[in-house]
């Protein structure tokens, strides 16, 4: 867990408020959007919206704001702990992370991370996440769930928390994102995309007051056709939460980007939950209030030590709205966007209180570890929430094992293969799988990453436990150095086991801060060159790696005694038993490659590597615009080690037989959005200062933010609203609220955009000797002549197929949405078909670089063809 120390140094560092954006290159523009628009006009919340207005209006204006912030850091059980508005019934709101499980807790599952649930390139499996995910929420009792993560995207290859989300390519991401905010809020539990946005590296994340955060600096058009596209597709799932990154982008802090979140959120996207901070990520009051800010987390200031609670909300959200700073619209506006995700999630029904705490194992602790003295009581009830997840858990991890060389069918093992084991990544750490806390150490088996987004493991079920269970003929060498004793002998295979870690920012293992900065692309531990050793003395030589991203495996890739290479990503709690399913045959590999992996770490353009420090606020432009990863490398002509979506199996597939059919006809613009429906009426008076004071004789624990205000404060912040000082507003600052942007009209944009352009199947057949499930995976080209430049290919479906046996076929259906066919318009403010009697070509194949069929639009007729890349 964080600790108050770390939090405390990181805010002591004394320095000025930072406002200026002259640092920002020319160009990039965050123009002001106000007012924060209401909430409540889309028909899907409709009833949400009536019951949560119907209790704002009958709460005080304190009781109002103890919900919009959380109590402070450690001031509860969970890592967010909102304040409560118990006479109307409501509790104290839980927020817990992460995105692969609970958080710091027990009897808990592990599950793999997104980048592993990428991997399988399939719907079904992230929804059952998602569901297995939002029950052992639940079953803690907590209301938020910290997840899932889809930004950052994977731009920068050594970014610390790639693994947290699904991959490099916007679709991949939103499709994983969408399904498990579906499976998490299927079961009551209301769900956070995060981090809007662009947050693409973890050093000089956040701000502090000796600097701001780094300026992620980006243009509309690459805003919208990459970073925001799985948000678009969370908030069209009804995503009730979403958490606002740490950066800045194009100069203005996320937190209080009113173009971020007024506009391109609420208005364009239509989203009608809450928005609340990341931790410590507001960094101004008034300020983030219009911009749109509903929740502030954990409550406290980031930049007064926090040893003495302060907020910029809570008490002072009180006196903003008694001195006329904060008109009182917003507030209703704040609190009924939370309690109309709380109540469209069921949560007022029968919904458990948390049950145990994140600070502590013990079963009894304090109630407040972060304040000084702290009423103590039961903290941990240790409820066993796992149910039978580890099932899901381990189809994921193991449908995800991405086979990338296989030569001389050296896998599949036989069932009596000799086989020598090296690498420590084929054990638990003897140290204790759960020793090193939010995993911030690189020991042993890799299941996760490290930071807010790990668990801890309740098993660990390791490779070598795998091993063992299947009564393997093995001796194992527990070292990351070549052992002299191990006796090659020629009918040995050697397994070696390498990986490479990542994470979040607040723990440096081994000289990395969060990102890769010191590990580079390499394998961690000297990866490359045990395997080098290992192939040196073995002819036969399979290669196991963990990994949060992209590796370099061209030290030992052609080395012919490596004879089969595979992926395994970051697997969970399942690692074992998962893998031994693949090596041995059991089921055939069927993950393919979430991200692309290079020859070089200078197949990339300068602008994806990571930035250093700067004086004043780094920038962090991201001139490379729509070209990351697979659409970079296509643009440059170079050709990967591995393409994004590569992926083998022990049998082969053919694609055979595919269709287009038009079922949408398509107009250059979209159909004129729908207006927004009605939004609940909200006063505009200021609610008497008595609202505000303390109740009598309360018992206030030091260090705790509370919403309440001294007779005095309260009475004179009243008399302020009189005062001709008014408050000084942002530039473009307006209190009427917007009919909406054209690109906007209902949860994910203009409800048009969503409408099939053309349906498409492919009938996959298993022309192999094994069973096995394909991935049919389709690209979108766009026609020539086009005034706008387009990448090559881009990813715009995927559809897995169901096990097939030997012989067997299936068809699988895909489709294309109107905004799969369009580009934004950066002068129109609207996705655009840029030339909708054009030949679009609809690639279908099972890689990137393996696209067999080409379906054209302008004839709805398909053909095979050779790859365009
Ligand atoms: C900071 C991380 O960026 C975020 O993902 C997490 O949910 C919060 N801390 C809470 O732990």
């Amino acid at each position: 867990m964080y600790s108050l120390l770390f939090y405390s140094l990181l805010s002591a560092a004394a320095g000025v408020a930072i406002d200026k954006r002259t640092d920002v290159p020319a160009g990039y523009v965050a123009a002001p959007y106000y007012p924060a628009p209401h909430g409540g006009w889309v028909s899907d919340w409709s009833e949400s919206y009536r019951k949560a207005s119907l209790l704002v209006q009958n709460m005080t204006l304190a009781e109002k704001t103890n919900l919009t912030a959380g109590t402070g850091i450690f001031m509860g059980r969970c890592v967010g702990n909102t304040g409560s508005a118990l006479r109307v019934g409501i509790p104290q709101l839980c927020l817990q992370d992460g995105p692969l499980g609970v958080r710091n807790t027990d009897h808990n599952t592990a599950f793999p991370a997104g980048i592993t649930v990428g991997a399988t390139w399939d719907k079904t499996l992230m929804r059952a996440r998602g569901v297995a995910i939002g029950e052992e929420f639940r079953g803690k009792g907590i209301n938020v769930h910290l997840g899932p993560s889809v930004g950052p995207l994977g731009r920068k290859p050594r970014g610390g928390r790639n693994w947290e989300g699904f991959g490099a390519d916007p679709v991949l991401q939103a499709f994983g994102g969408a399904l498990t905010v579906e499976g998490v809020q299927s079961v009551g539990v209301i769900a956070t995309i995060k981090h809007l946005i662009a947050n693409e590296q973890e050093q000089y994340r956040m701000y502090s007051l000796v600097q701001p955060g780094i300026s992620s600096n980006l243009d509309d058009r690459t805003l919208h056709e990459l970073y925001l596209w799985p948000f678009a597709e969370g908030v069209r799932s009804g995503v009730g939460s979403v958490m606002i990154a740490y950066n800045a982008v194009n100069g203005s802090a996320c937190s209080q980007n009113s173009y971020l979140i007024n506009n391109i959120l609420k208005d364009e996207l239509g989203f009608q939950g809450f928005v609340m901070s990341d931790w410590l990520a507001q960094v101004s009051g008034v300020s983030s209030t219009l911009a749109g800010l509903d929740m502030s987390m954990p409550g406290d200031i980031h930049t007064v030590p926090l040893a003495t609670g302060s907020s910029y909300w809570m008490y002072e959200y009180s006196r903003s709205i008694l001195n006329g700073s904060i008109p009182v619209d917003r507030l209703n506006d704040a609190v009924t966007r939370i309690l109309a995700s709380y109540l469209k999630l069921g949560q007022d029904r029968n919904y458990p209180r948390p049950n145990f705490d994140s600070n502590t194992q013990d079963a009894e602790g304090p109630l407040y570890p972060g304040a000084l003295i702290s009423p103590s009581g039961i903290v941990n009830e240790f409820v066993d929430v796992q149910a039978n997840h580890a099932k899901t858990a381990k189809e994921v991890a193991r449908d995800a094992i991405t086979l990338l060389k296989n030569v001389n069918n050296s896998l599949p093992l036989s069932k009596n293969a000799s086989l020598k084991i090296f690498g420590t990544d084929a054990e638990k750490t003897s140290d204790g799988i759960n020793s090193c806390a939010d995993q911030g150490c690189n020991k042993g088996t890799l299941g996760m990453g490290w930071g807010s987004g790990s668990a801890r493991y309740p098993y660990l079920n390791s490779p070598i436990d795998g091993f063992k269970t299947r009564g393997a003929n093995y001796t194992f060498y527990n070292t990351d150095s070549f052992p002299s004793n191990s006796n090659p002998a020629a009918t040995d295979t050697a397994v070696v086991f390498v990986n490479a870690d990542a994470g979040e920012n607040y723990i440096t293992v081994d000289g990395n801060p969060g990102d890769r900065t010191n590990a580079n692309l390499n394998l961690w531990h000297n990866g490359d060159k045990l395997i080098k050793d290992v192939a040196a003395k073995y002819s036969n030589v399979v290669v196991v790696v963990h990994t949060v991203g992209q590796v370099l495996l061209e030290e030992w890739i052609d080395l012919p005694s490596v004879q089969a290479v595979l992926f395994a990503h970051l697997p969970g709690q399942e690692a074992g038993d998962s893998l031994m399913e693949v090596l041995y045959g059991d089921v055939s590999p069927s993950g393919h490659l979430p991200y692309t992996i290079p020859t070089s770490e200078s197949n990339y353009p300068e602008s994806v590597g990571l930035r250093g420090f700067e004086i004043g606020q780094p920038q962090d432009t991201f001139t490379e615009g729509l070209y990351i990863d697979y659409r970079h490398f296509n643009k440059a002509g170079i050709k990967p080690r591995y393409a994004f979506g590569h992926g083998l199996s022990y049998t082969t597939f053919s694609f055979s037989s595919p269709t287009i059919t038009p079922v949408t006809k398509l107009t250059a613009v979209p159909p004129t959005r729908p207006a927004k429906g009605s939004t609940p009426s909200y006063p505009t008076t200021i609610p008497p200062a008595s609202e505000a004071y303390w109740p009598d004789n309360f018992d206030r624990i030091w260090r705790y933010l509370y919403s309440w205000l001294d007779k005095t404060d309260a009475d004179n912040a009243a008399k302020d609203a009189s005062s001709s000082t008014k408050y000084p507003y942002p530039a473009g600052y307006s209190n009427v609220q917007k009919a909406g942007p054209a690109a906007g009209g209902a949860q994910g944009g203009n409800p048009a955009l969503f409408d099939t352009a053309y349906d498409i199947s492919v009938t996959i057949t298993n022309t192999g000797s094994r069973s096995g499930k394909a991935v049919a995976q389709l690209y979108l080209q766009y026609p020539t002549g086009i005034a706008f430049d387009t990448p090559i290919i881009q990813l715009r479906d995927f559809a897995k197929t169901d096990e097939l046996a030997a012989g067997k076929t299936q068809t699988v259906k895909m489709r294309l949405t109107r905004k799969d066919m369009s580009v934004w318009d950066v002068v129109k403010q609207n996705w655009i078909v840029p030339n909708v009697s054009g030949d679009y070509g609809v690639w279908i194949g099972e890689s990137s670089d393996k696209l067999g069929w080409r379906c054209g639009t302008a004839a709805a007729k398909c053909a095979s063809a050779t790859s365009p890349v």
